[in-house]
């Protein structure tokens, strides 16, 4: 298993905030059957410099060099004005992708200026965005935002945890049921209140969606590893 949103590099973001507790995280990861951790620190353009957050992620990758599981570079990108300043963006892709994981705007809806960044970004950065936990946005409740951003050419993670969250459970189990999920993450932040919760997530995917669908995303993760592109 691949785990493709992560917050477990110590004292960059909201997620671990020590060695000893990215640690923590890890172990928990593993025994939850991850074997690599894409690592996901957010990012926000309009407060934090490009450079300035290159060098934070490195400084907290150089502490993880003897952690169990494989861990690769990336960033959780939060989508904004600001990150069109920069010419290129594939530092914060997946390390050696095209594939950026975003982060969209919390707002309640998302006007024809979101859906142009989108496009902009893939055709003028040639990145492939990864939309981050599409299932929590109260903008893409309507039923036909992920086929919109699907259309444009995004991709769609989902995280775990929603499907065993009483909020969100509904949604992301119409998501899974629908295909629109092309990718998984734990989006775990600390070990009390944002745990990686994976294998009772898988479980619940198998049954409502069949192990089809999850050797689909196997072989997802795997390619986006390989920067084969998987949009249809
Ligand atoms: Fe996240």
């Amino acid at each position: 298993m691949i785990d493709f949103h992560t917050h477990i590099l110590p004292a960059v973001d909201d997620g671990a905030a020590n060695r000893d507790e990215a640690l923590t995280l890890i172990e928990a990861l593993k025994r939850e059957g991850v074997k690599t951790a894409v690592c996901t620190p957010h990012f926000d353009p309009s407060r934090t410099s490009l450079q300035d957050f290159i060098m934070h992620r490195n400084r907290a990758f150089q502490e993880l060099s003897t952690a169990c599981i494989r861990l690769v570079a990336a960033s959780e990108t939060l989508l904004h004005d600001y990150l069109f300043h920069y010419a290129d963006l594939s530092p914060l892709c997946i390390e050696n992708t095209e594939y950026l994981l975003l982060e969209m705007p919390f707002l309640r809806k998302w006007d024809d200026s979101v859906y142009t960044m989108l496009s902009n970004l893939i055709s003028d950065y040639n990145v492939i965005p990864i939309i981050a936990h599409i299932e929590r946005y109260p903008a893409a409740k309507g039923r036909a935002i992920p086929g919109r951003l699907k259309a444009i050419g995004c991709l769609l993670q989902l995280n775990t945890s929603s499907l065993l969250d009483a909020g969100c459970r509904k949604r992301a189990i119409r998501l899974i049921k629908k295909g629109y999920i092309d990718l998984l993450g734990s989006d775990c932040h600390d070990k009390a209140v944002r745990p990686p919760v994976i294998i009772k997530a898988l479980q619940l995917i198998e049954e409502q969606a069949g192990r089809d669908y999850i050797r689909q995303l196997e072989e997802n993760g795997l390619k986006v590893f390989s920067n084969i592109d998987i949009r249809n």
